[in-house]
Order: structure tokens, then C-alpha cells, then sequence
């Protein structure tokens, strides 16, 4: 397909390191969303814009020109932006670092360009996150396509803005109540372009909208001469090399009569041995802990806000000890009690070859701060409650960090190299959690077999067909194929105008929907047009080779491949089903 060819080409051929580059809105039929425009729509304004979508589907192309509002003495604006304010579903952002667009003018000297996006808001007119861009000289051309690459930093947008000039009133880098969050940024429901607070003529063609990680070159990590860290997605928080050193303090059963005890050396690689016994509380019964842990409670550490794991380069001499935690305090006034903790194992990490340690990594969702004092395991988890989860505000401003050998009894040894902030790339954890529950056919009809599941799904990789993902791969249980995917694949000139179409199951063959039954053809073509998903009603639903999850909703056939879901509305229950999921041959 010529719109991911091109953006291959664009990772492969733009100078600067890019990072994952992933399609939010674009116009040929992948990501598409239907387009509103709002010229000046009040107090007389005289502004007006119009736009076309070009023959190939590729790019639509936007002019007008912006004037001043009589009744105001200041320019208007034009605003081209997806069709619905709430309903709308776009790609999960999150993790990524730009906004990005694929862009061309007629008009370079424009000033009044700007970008939006509304997320988490139930005001996305005014509450949506804005920025400006200009395209000049300095823009970076896509060799491929010819067009501009226009990055916009998340931090660059603001939902505090002036509505006469679009211009920040409050900006992100002063205020990051302001700025956009990594929720926002998973839940965006609008997107929209403007010309606006400048007067003029201008134009725009665009490829699309897409969202993009770019690593940073990150500052100094673990800068010393023995050891090496040369992974560049670490963020050095905890280092004994100088650089980012902090005193140690060890906290060994300090109450309850308890009798574990530890010790640390620094060594001259620069690095701590931790060794010691966590025994039994007489008077508890129950095993006691050892804590090493940054002296100071209110402590500077590098801000960890976007990344995803915190991560240990360690070495044991004990890794079959269960009972290791590892913890951080943040934004409280009790670190010893509200610290974020959770549990870490040797056996589970990697061996990070420029070192020679091994790589711990734990989600930041694997962390609570509401732990029992005795255990020090959770009581609350992060998964069942996201209040005890630490927030990016929390990332940002680490006071303390520790180590923990609790809740387990018996003799432990830890050497730390340091602990990290670690960015996660998603094709990584992709690898970690992708589980099947069935396998999709080799040869699927409408030519979907050529589709992978980087068309459109996050973390969607090119090595897995769209299909295997879809209806078998666990990690994607919630999320569909592209909206209008089927049109792609030209589902309605495939099938018989004037007879009833079986679909099989893309796994197993069995027959699981027949269309149109009880209604006409265009009937059938106009329900799944005004979705954007192949949509069955009725009788055309055969339920005896169907099962519903546990949901409610989910639809799997009944050899366990998920097909899509249930959906209610005016005209009743609709099965809104992926194409890739009933395109197998009957069996
Ligand atoms: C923007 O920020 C100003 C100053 O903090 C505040 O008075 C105003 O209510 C904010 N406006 C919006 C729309 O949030
Ligand atoms: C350090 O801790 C170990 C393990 O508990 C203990 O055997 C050793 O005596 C301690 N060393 C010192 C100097 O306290
Ligand atoms: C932990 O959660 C429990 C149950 O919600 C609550 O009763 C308790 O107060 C919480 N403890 C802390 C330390 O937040
Ligand atoms: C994609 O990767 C991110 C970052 O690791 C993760 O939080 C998210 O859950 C993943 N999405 C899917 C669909 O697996
Ligand atoms: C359901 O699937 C079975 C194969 O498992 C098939 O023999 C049967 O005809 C199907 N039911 C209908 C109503 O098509």
C-alpha cells in the first residue's frame, strides 16, 4: 500500500533518529474520519475555506483565506477538523513524543497555522490541546512523499488558549496543568487543523496525522571508565560512579524485636555489594526486612515523567531470593509508609551485555504505594486501583529511592550498578505479552493475508499478519482492524449482489455469518458503511457457532477466534465483526 510504503521510507531516510512512526488520521480509507470545516462561524466573521480529498485518496487539500472580523478589528479564523467531537476513536498516542505532520503549502509565509487535538474533554472546542507550526526552510522533506515533516513536542501544546487568537494564554513549558498527559494522549477524540489569528491567504495539502517517538539523546548515563552503560533509553537516577550519588542509609528490623541484618560496600567499580539475612520476627512470626535506601527523604532525582519501567542493572549471588521489592517515593510527606514499591525478580531479568549485570525491568504499573507493612505486598494493586498507581507527576519527582530484601526469610546478596528510568519502545513489549489462541489460515479471501498488524494497530508489528493479531492474538483482544478496512479490500464488489454470502471463521472455516438475509444487499452495504466494520443483524448472525465473552459483547466463534463485537442501537443489536476474522475458507 503506497501510504505505508512511504512511511517505511520516511523512518529509513529522515536524518534525525526516529523513532516509531504510527498513522492517527489520514486519507486514504486506513485511518479516515470524516471532515467538518468551521469558517468564522460567529460574531460576522467573513473568513472561508474549502477543501477536496484528491482522486488517489491519499491527501487532501485544504485553501482559504482568513479575515478580519469586522465586529472585533482581528483576524478570524478556519478550522478543518474531524467530523464528531466525542465518538470518534484514534490510535493509542501514549508513549509517543510528537505530533506529526506530513504537510505541504503554497503558502510558506502564513503565519497563523496551527494544530490541535482534544482528548479526555467533554468542552474539545475550546479545551482541545493547540499548538503552532510554520513550514520554512528549516522543515525536514520526506524524500519519498516530498512533504514536510512538521513535529510538534507534546509540551508544545496547551488547552489553555485564547479564543480570538488561538494563542496560548497559559503555556505548557510554565504550567503543566496545561499540557497534554500520557491519558490525553491515549484518548484522543478529535483532531483538527486551523488558520487562524493571522490574516491572509493560505493553503495546505496533507498526507495525514500521525504520532511519532523520538528518543532522546539522553544526558549523561553511568559515565564511568570501568563500566559502560551504553543503552541510551536508560535514565540514570541511582548511580555510586559520582554522577548521580547519593548517600546510603540502611535500615535493617529496626522495630518488633526483629533480627535481620545487612551491610553495603562500595567497590571501586562503582558499584554497591549488598549483603545480609532477612530472618524471622520472634515476635511476629513472620519474617522481617532489610532496606538500602537514598539518606535523604526529600531527595533530587532526574525526572522519569514518559518513561515506562524503572529499571536495576544488578548482579546475585542469591536469585532464587523471593524477595526483593523495590521502591521509590514521590510527591509525599511519608516516604517510609507511601512510598510506590513492588516486587522484582533476578530470573527475570536480561543480561545487559555492555556490563555483564543483569537487566531488571519492572512496569510502572506494577507499582502500589498501598503495601502492607508487615509484608511490604501489596494490599491495593495498581491493576485493581489506579489510585495507589504512581501518576507522571510522580515519575517527575522522585525523592527517595530503595531497595528492599523483605517479607521472605533467608540470605541474600545484591550487586547494584544503579537504577534507571527506562523507555520501553513498544515493539518490545509486543514481544513480551503476544499470546495466540488460534492461528488464521494461510490463504484468506479479499487478499487480507497481505495485511500486518502494523497497519494501524499500536505496537503492531510487521512480522504478524493483521489478522493473526486480531482475531487470535491476545494482546489486541481490544482492538478492531482499521475502521474501513473492508473498503480497502473492496468487500462489497467481491460479493454476490443477489445471493445470500457465507463468512467462515479466518481460523477454523466454520460458517459464522450469512448477509443479506431479511434486508437488501445495499442495505447490508450501507449498515456496515455507516460503521465502518462489516455489520450484521438478525438471522444473519448464526448463532449456533458463536459464543459471547465474558464481557458481554466480545464475539469469538466457536473455535475461539474473536470476530468483534456486539453493539446496540436504533435498529437493534448489530455484530460489528472484522473482515480479517471472516475471511477464511469454508472448511
Ligand atoms: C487559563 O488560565 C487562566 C490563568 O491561569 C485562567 O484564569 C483561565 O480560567 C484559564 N482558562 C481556561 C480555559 O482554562
Ligand atoms: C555483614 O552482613 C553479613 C550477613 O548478615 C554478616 O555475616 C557479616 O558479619 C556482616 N559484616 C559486618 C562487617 O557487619
Ligand atoms: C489501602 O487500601 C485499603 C483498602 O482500600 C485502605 O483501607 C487503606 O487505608 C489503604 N492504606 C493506605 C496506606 O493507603
Ligand atoms: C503498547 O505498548 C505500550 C508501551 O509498552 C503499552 O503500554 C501498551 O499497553 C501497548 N499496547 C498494546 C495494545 O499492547
Ligand atoms: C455451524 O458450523 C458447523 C460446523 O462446525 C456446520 O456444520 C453448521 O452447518 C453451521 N451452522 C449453520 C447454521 O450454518
Amino acid at each position: 500500500m503506497h501510504f505505508h510504503q512511504s512511511l517505511f521510507l520516511l523512518v529509513a531516510t529522515a536524518s534525525s533518529a526516529l523513532g516509531e512512526f504510527s498513522p492517527l488520521w489520514t486519507f486514504d480509507g486506513t485511518n479516515e474520519h470524516k471532515v467538518k470545516l468551521v469558517n468564522d462561524p460567529v460574531m460576522g466573521g467573513q473568513s472561508s475555506s474549502d477543501y477536496t480529498v484528491n482522486d488517489e485518496q491519499v491527501r487532501l487539500e485544504w485553501d482559504g483565506e482568513v479575515k478580519i472580523v469586522p465586529s472585533l478589528s482581528a483576524p478570524g479564523f478556519c478550522n478543518l477538523e474531524t467530523s464528531k467531537m466525542f465518538l470518534d476513536k484514534f490510535p493509542d498516542a501514549s508513549g509517543s513524543t510528537h505530533l506529526t505532520l506530513l504537510v505541504k503549502t503554497d503558502t510558506p509565509d502564513y503565519q497563523g497555522f496551527k494544530v490541535s487535538f482534544a482528548a479526555d474533554t467533554i468542552n474539545p472546542q475550546f479545551k482541545c490541546y493547540k499548538a503552532d507550526f510554520v513550514i520554512d526552510e528549516n522543515t525536514p522533506v520526506d524524500e519519498e512523499t516530498g512533504y514536510s515533516i512538521v513535529r510538534i513536542p507534546y509540551n508544545e501544546f496547551s488547552n489553555n488558549w485564547s479564543s480570538y487568537t488561538g494563542e496560548p494564554i497559559v503555556k505548557c513549558s510554565d504550567d503543566a496543568s496545561v499540557c497534554p498527559t500520557e491519558k490525553s494522549k491515549k484518548k484522543i477524540q478529535q483532531l483538527g487543523l486551523w488558520a487562524e489569528g493571522a490574516a491572509g491567504v493560505f493553503n495546505l495539502d496533507l498526507l495525514g496525522f500521525y504520532f511519532e517517538t523520538i528518543e532522546e539523546s539522553e544526558p549523561a548515563v553511568a559515565s564511568n571508565a570501568n563500566v559502560n552503560v551504553a543503552d541510551s533509553d536508560l535514565l540514570a537516577l541511582w548511580t555510586f560512579d559520582g554522577d548521580n550519588d547519593h548517600d546510603i542509609k540502611l535500615t535493617n528490623d529496626p522495630v518488633m524485636g526483629g533480627q535481620s541484618n545487612s551491610n553495603y560496600t562500595v567497590t571501586d567499580d562503582n558499584f554497591v555489594e549488598w549483603n545480609g539475612d532477612c530472618k524471622i520476627v520472634p515476635s511476629l512470626s513472620a519474617p522481617g526486612f532489610c532496606n538500602l535506601e537514598s539518606k535523604k527523604n526529600f531527595d533530587k532525582f532526574p525526572d522519569a515523567s514518559g518513561a515506562t519501567h524503572l529499571s536495576m542493572l544488578l548482579k546475585s549471588s542469591t536469585p532464587d531470593y523471593k524477595g526483593f521489592k523495590v521502591s521509590f517515593a514521590a510527591n509525599t510527606l511519608n516516604p517510609q509508609f507511601k512510598s510506590f514499591k513492588a516486587d522484582f525478580f533476578l530470573n527475570d531479568g536480561v543480561l545487559d551485555e555492555d556490563t555483564g549485570f543483569t537487566k531488571v525491568s519492572v512496569p510502572f504499573e506494577e507499582f502500589s504505594n498501598n503495601w502492607s507493612s508487615y509484608t511490604g505486598e501489596p494490599i491495593v494493586k495498581c491493576s485493581d486501583d489506579a489510585s495507589v498507581c504512581p501518576t507522571e507527576k510522580d515519575k517527575q519527582k522522585i525523592q527517595q529511592l530503595g531497595l528492599w530484601a523483605e517479607g521472605v526469610e533467608g540470605e541474600f546478596n545484591l550487586e547494584i550498578l544503579g537504577i534507571y528510568a527506562e523507555t520501553v519502545t513498544s515493539t518490545d513489549a509486543a514481544e513480551v505479552v503476544k499470546e495466540s489462541i488460534c492461528t488464521v489460515q494461510k490463504d484468506l479471501l479479499f487478499k487480507i493475508t497481505e495485511s500486518s498488524a502494523d497497519v494501524g494497530l499500536p505496537n503492531g508489528t510487521a512480522d504478524e499478519s493483521l489478522a493473526q493479531a486480531v482475531c487470535c492474538d491476545t494482546q489486541f483482544t481490544n482492538y478492531p482492524e482499521p475502521r474501513n478496512f473492508y473498503v480497502d479490500h473492496q468487500l462489497f464488489l467481491r460479493l454476490d449482489k443477489d445471493g445470500v454470502n457465507t463468512f467462515y471463521d479466518s481460523a477454523c472455516g466454520i460458517p459464522v455469518m450469512k448477509a443479506p438475509i431479511g434486508r437488501t444487499f445495499e442495505e447490508f452495504k450501507e449498515d456496515t458503511s455507516e460503521h465502518g466494520w462489516p455489520s450484521f443483524r438478525g438471522e444473519e448472525i448464526i448463532e449456533e457457532n458463536i459464543t459471547v465473552g465474558d464481557d458481554g459483547l466480545t464475539i469469538f466463534s466457536k473455535c475461539g477466534t474473536k470476530l468483534g463485537t456486539y453493539e446496540t442501537d436504533d435498529s437493534g443489536t448489530r455484530a460489528c465483526l472484522d473482515l480479517v476474522c471472516i475471511s477464511g475458507q469454508e472448511e
